[in-house]
């Protein structure tokens, strides 16, 4: 049984008093919710604060990014040892954004995920394709060439414990979201590709759906057999829709918990 994960991707937005009322508004909306695995992203300055407010609660707090580095010199990073200390559970790796405004390769993306599980949190890999990918009929190819990068260079142990985030491009920030089909494709093809490694990935790995998820499209998309649960950004910033989004993944983990 797959428990469903939703996590807001904060991203660079909120001051320190908003990230506050935010993360506790959202702690007291989803206190009641048992089957679905809740958390948050705050951008770094904010994951100290965020930490003391939560920590009694369910939310897990997430990263979202990391250095590939332990230590050294390497001015403006910040490091999966510095940010297990501050009690995060997860940490979003490859983000589109990253990869593509930042130029984050596949090389940099493998040695963030293996720092990341060597400090004992779970690392949530983003994957995706762009709108001309789509549009050339690509969408496979680019989704098993970043999968395959990852898979090629990774021990089993961190692949089992990896979680993967399907987020096209074209959703991302444009309110254009996959329909549930379009996703269910993609998230099929990635848990088939990840499992031929392991039998064990194929029952157990949680598959995010990212790109425009909001509280009227999430319970349509999480209702799919291969979608488990949300990566949410625009959403993730407004409470009332946030836990609306948390309890339609919740009525799918209770419901998966009948089956
Ligand atoms: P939106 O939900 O704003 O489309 O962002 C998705 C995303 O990038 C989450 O990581």
């Amino acid at each position: 049984m797959r428990k469903p994960i939703v996590a807001g991707n904060w991203k660079l937005h909120g001051t320190r008093s908003s990230a506050a009322s935010l993360a506790l508004d959202i702690a007291k909306g989803i206190d009641s919710l048992d089957h679905v695995e809740i958390g948050v992203c705050p951008p770094f300055v904010h994951l100290a604060d965020v930490e003391k407010l939560i920590n009694t609660t369910p939310l897990w707090l997430g990263a979202q990014n990391v250095s590939e580095h332990e230590s050294g010199a390497f001015t403006g990073e910040i490091s999966a040892p510095m940010l297990s200390e501050f009690g995060c559970k997860y940490v979003i790796i490859g983000h589109s954004e990253r990869r593509t405004l930042f130029a984050e390769n596949n090389k940099t993306i493998c040695a963030k995920i293996q720092t990341v599980h060597a400090c004992g949190m779970t690392p949530i890999l983003c994957i995706g394709e762009t709108l001309s990918d789509r549009e050339s009929n690509k969408t496979k190819s680019v989704i098993l060439d970043q999968l395959n990068a990852v898979l090629h260079s990774s021990p089993a142990k961190v692949l089992e414990a990896l979680v993967v985030a399907y987020e096209p491009v074209w959703a991302i920030g444009t309110g254009k979201t996959a329909s549930p089909e379009e996703a269910q494709e993609v998230h099929q093809l990635i848990r088939e590709r990840m499992g031929q490694f392991s039998h064990n990935i194929t029952e157990h790995l949680r598959v995010l759906y990212g790109g425009s998820v909001n509280a009227s499209n999430a319970a349509e998309l999480f209702a799919m057999p291969d979608i488990d649960g949300g990566l949410i950004g625009g959403a993730s910033l407004k409470r009332e829709d946030f836990i609306k989004i948390c309890k339609a993944a919740e009525a799918v983990g209770l419901e998966r918990t009948k089956n």
